[in-house]
């Protein structure tokens, strides 16, 4: 007998009803919910009714209201290829789907009733971590093109980059937006095209060229292939594919160039050899745009590339399946502070974008989003959506001190999932000798902060030497009050007026810090303690043995006094610049070595250990990277974490500080 589709349900939730496993619920669940009875999902209540447009920007609840308003503004051709992705669009999927393996770990009970979300990328400072991404051909999707995200950009204070296969003009486009953009190369396979198209960005006054490295062959857009036939106008009319040379008619920045002999505007054959020439013909910075795996992150950073966009091209170069959320953390690790990295491809809500700076972005570029608030009704559309990202869907609020370059608090924020088995073992970050070096100091932190950080540790010496001592101060006292140990150090102390021999370079330094420090700064260090404890762990700047008479800890002898001084299983200290390893036996013996960098070291249980932790703003082992260490009271690990961090910049502020330039000058060298 054919079974009725209704029956049998009707039937199968009967039989459910009558289960022994739903005895006492509600005879309305065999029904359907009651009226009232709320289902846990509310896209059960409040779908998104993509026959339901909005009217104006000012009813989008979150951005993705906006892609149905394209789908009918924008003609289907124009719409298919703006939403394609590839084959099976799985990393289209997958970019979106990606975010769903991070959840945020939220600190509760920090301020944030000031919100700043400010970024640095390459020396220029951002009110907003979202970028506009290139788009080509943006006259596709709205009659004024480029010049309309332009508006929209200058509105939110943006920084724009600018597609190659723009409809309008870079000189125009930069003149609408009204502040430096950012140049998207496609190199084609002729260099002096692509020449000529980066003198054309540079007189323009482009900050960077964001190079395209991964659009190196054809691609299969199905979802455009199926789209294309629907669309009603003579295509033709305006893609006058007869050949390239007319095809690329209305892509303002080919006009007057030779592309005799070019087959393609992306480049097939590009290797590090075009961007090394590259780097001999301009003065912007050159960013690589594309990057996917850490080997091709770290071979960018060793070339002396300026940053990266860590980017699948929103799923519109091939179907990989792996989405660039998936793709950061290995990155990050890998460039390990070196330079900034922007990411791309599938951000949409504000967590979206918080999970990425927590994860180590300094900013998140967006695309389809705004060119989908471009085709909406009323003038603010693309800035509505830029506004959109970053405020809809419950950004969480961000910490306005202690920033990391992105902008983030450091500590308030968390995108890493700990999972550590042990829920009572604490994993702790020590930093030490910061040094007034802003740029070291944001590094090791922006390090840390991808790891379930517990206790944050000072070991003092916040000043002195570099030329970012308030910012140093600051964001030390930031943590304090948040709940991490901090200790005065030998220069914190001479900074507060408390006599101390040291050399001139060192006493010029602290004349000058003195000078810049404010008076809540100046209480703060005043108010540090020398030395402090928990559970079986001493935290001190300098020896143990007398703490406030700055001795060092450099060798078995001064090791043996430190250790002898105190009943700790653990001492962290610093003082002494050159990360150092010591161990006690019960017999009383004494080894030392110099530990590895990167490598957690198990510190046995039976000994009792202290631990000379390098120096985060002025190392002098030789090894310019700065130095920070995590310990892990589960396994009891302990690691020496080296960062690269952008030394020429604090050089170059010791330097225009009128500092001693040696001081300059040893943080390139390490010693
Ligand atoms: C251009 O960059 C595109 O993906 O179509």
């Amino acid at each position: 007998m054919p079974l009725d589709q209704a029956a049998s349900r009707r039937q199968f939730l009967k039989y459910l009803s009558a289960s022994p496993l739903l005895a006492g619920a509600s005879p309305a669940f065999a029904e359907g919910p009651a009226a009232g009875v709320k289902l846990p999902d509310p896209i059960m209540w409040a779908p998104l009714r993509t026959d339901n447009l909005i009217k104006s920007p000012k009813d989008a609840i979150n951005v993705f209201d906006f892609e149905p308003v394209a789908r009918v503004n924008i003609p289907p051709a124009h719409f298919g290829y703006m939403a394609s992705g590839i084959d099976d669009e799985v990393t289209l999927r997958a970019n979106r789907e990606g975010f769903l393996k991070f959840q945020l770990r939220p600190r509760r009970l920090v301020d944030v009733s000031k919100v700043d979300m400010s970024t640095d990328i390459l020396g220029v400072k951002y009110p907003t971590p979202i970028i506009i991404a290139p788009v080509g051909g943006q006259q596709s999707f709205h009659a004024e093109g480029e010049i309309a995200v332009a508006k929209a950009a200058k509105a939110g204070n943006h920084l724009q980059i600018l597609s190659t296969s723009t409809n309008t003009g870079v000189e125009e486009v930069a003149a609408a937006r009204g502040a430096p953009l950012w140049y998207q190369l496609y190199a084609t396979n002729k260099w002096e095209v692509a020449k000529a198209m980066v003198a054309r960005a540079e007189n323009t006054g482009c900050l960077a060229i964001a190079v395209t490295v991964d659009r190196s062959g054809g691609r299969n857009q199905e979802t455009l292939f199926r789209l294309v036939p629907t669309d009603t106008r003579d295509c033709n009319a305006c893609h006058e594919r007869g050949s390239l040379a007319t095809n690329l008619k209305r892509r303002a920045m080919y006009k007057d160039l030779d592309i005799s002999g070019l087959t393609h505007t992306q480049s097939s054959n590009m290797t590090w050899d075009f961007l090394k020439r590259l780097r001999d013909t301009t003065k912007m910075k050159i960013v690589l745009k594309g990057i996917l795996a850490h080997e091709d992150a770290v071979l960018a950073a060793d070339a002396g590339i300026d940053a990266i966009i860590v980017s699948n091209h929103g799923a519109r170069s091939e179907d990989s399946g792996r989405s660039t959320i998936d793709a950061l953390p290995e990155i990050v690790e890998a460039v390990r502070g070196r330079m900034p990295i922007l990411v791309d491809s599938g951000f949409r809500r504000g967590t979206d974008i918080v999970k990425a700076l927590c994860l180590g972005a300094s900013a998140v570029c967006i695309g389809r989003p705004y060119i989908s608030g471009a085709s909406a009704p009323s003038a603010s559309r693309a800035s509505s959506v830029c506004w959109s990202c970053c405020a809809s869907s419950s950004t969480p609020p961000c910490s306005r001190s202690a920033r990391r370059p992105s902008g983030i608090s450091c500590r308030t924020w968390s995108a890493a999932p700990r999972d550590r088995g042990n829920d009572n073992a604490v994993l702790i970050a020590l930093f030490t000798d910061i040094h007034g070096n802003r740029e070291a100091f944001e590094a090791c932190l922006t390090h840390a902060q991808r790891h379930p950080i517990d206790r944050y540790v000072f070991l003092g010496d916040f000043v002195g030497y570099g030329a970012d001592p308030g910012f140093v101060v600051d964001t030390v006292k930031d943590f304090a009050a948040r709940g991490a140990l901090a200790l005065l150090g030998n220069h914190d102390s001479a900074a507060i007026g408390m006599p101390e021999r040291m050399n001139d370079e060192a006493t010029l330094a602290i004349q000058w810090t003195r000078r810049q420090l404010k008076a809540d700064q100046l209480e703060f260090l005043a108010s540090l303690p020398l030395e402090a404890e928990d559970d079986d762990r001493l935290y001190v700047h300098a020896s143990a043995a007398e703490p406030a008479a700055w001795d060092y800890v450099i060798d078995e002898h001064s090791a043996g006094r430190s250790l002898r001084a105190t009943d700790a299983a653990l001492t962290f200290c610093g003082h002494v610049h050159v990360p150092a390893l010591f161990h006690m036996t019960a017999a009383g013996t004494i080894a030392g070595f110099d530990p590895d960098a990167d490598v957690a070291m198990p510190l046995n249980a039976q000994r009792r250990w202290l631990a000379v932790i390098g120096a985060v703003g002025q190392p002098r082992d030789r090894n310019p990277a700065a130095c920070y260490a995590l310990y892990d009271d589960g396994p009891r690990t302990l690691t020496y974490v080296r960062v690269p961090y952008d030394v020429e910049s604090a050089a170059r502020k010791i330097r225009d500080a009128g500092l001693p330039p040696f001081l300059a000058a040893r943080l390139a060298v390490g010693h």
